[in-house]
């Protein structure tokens, strides 16, 4: 069964606390933070403080989408607020050795990201490292884009190497799609839009997590 990591991007974030309360209610499993910085993508969403606010109310795993620039200088205060996951980008500068260093050493999950024009093959060298590749079906930084199909490709790579990895894809991703998403090879699918957007949210997670 996939693992399912509703993107809270899409929620309501006046009452983000009773949001994430509906979806931990239903069954999802994650909790997809994106972190933008207005630099790595175009656009600027909320940062660490709004993870130490939801926190308190929820022991849901808090998957953790860091598209900034830099991510070693905010790794450390990610995790101490509860971060479970974290996400880096390959295309990010970044001093790999330190994130994975504050990550594993908290026995925390590393995670790389790739924009979907970068070729899949980059993220080898780093394979033996990762707990979870994250496949952008999207040009990160914004919610309610369309699907991109070439990308079930690279997922169906990564698996065809790797049996046990945990792949990821992010964007775009609905109910009309999320047969091929998980046919290529993906367990964990972050849907933003069509949970949140949902008329009956409940029903949705329930019909996602049929897969
Ligand atoms: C895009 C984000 C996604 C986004 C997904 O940069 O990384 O997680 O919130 O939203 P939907 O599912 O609406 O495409
Ligand atoms: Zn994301």
């Amino acid at each position: 069964m996939i693992k399912l990591a509703p993107s809270i991007l899409a929620a309501d974030f006046a009452k983000l606390g009773d949001e994430i309360a509906k979806i931990d209610k239903c069954g999802a499993d994650y909790v997809h933070i994106d972190v933008m910085d207005g630099h790595f993508v175009p656009n600027i969403s909320f940062g660490v403080c709004v993870i130490e606010s939801i926190r308190k109310y929820t022991d849901m795993v808090f998957d953790t989408h860091l598209m900034i620039e830099n991510p070693e200088k905010y790794v450390d205060v990610f995790l101490n607020a509860g971060s479970d996951i974290i996400t880096v980008h390959i295309e990010a500068n970044m001093d790999y050795e330190y994130i994975k260093n504050a990550v594993k050493s908290r026995g925390k999950k590393l995670s790389m990201s790739i924009k979907p024009n970068t070729d899949v093959k980059e993220i080898l060298p780093y394979l033996d490292d990762l707990d979870m590749v994250l496949i952008m079906s999207v040009e990160p930084g914004f919610g309610g884009q369309k699907f991109m199909p070439d990308m079930l490709k690279k997922a169906e790579y990564i698996r065809s190497i790797n049996k046990t990895i945990d792949i990821q894809m992010d964007g775009g991703i609905g109910l009309n799609n999320i047969a091929d998403v998980v046919k290529s090879g993906v367990n964990v699918v972050v849907a933003g839009s069509s949970v949140f957007g949902a008329d009956d949210v409940e029903k949705t997670i329930c019909e996602f997590k049929k897969y």
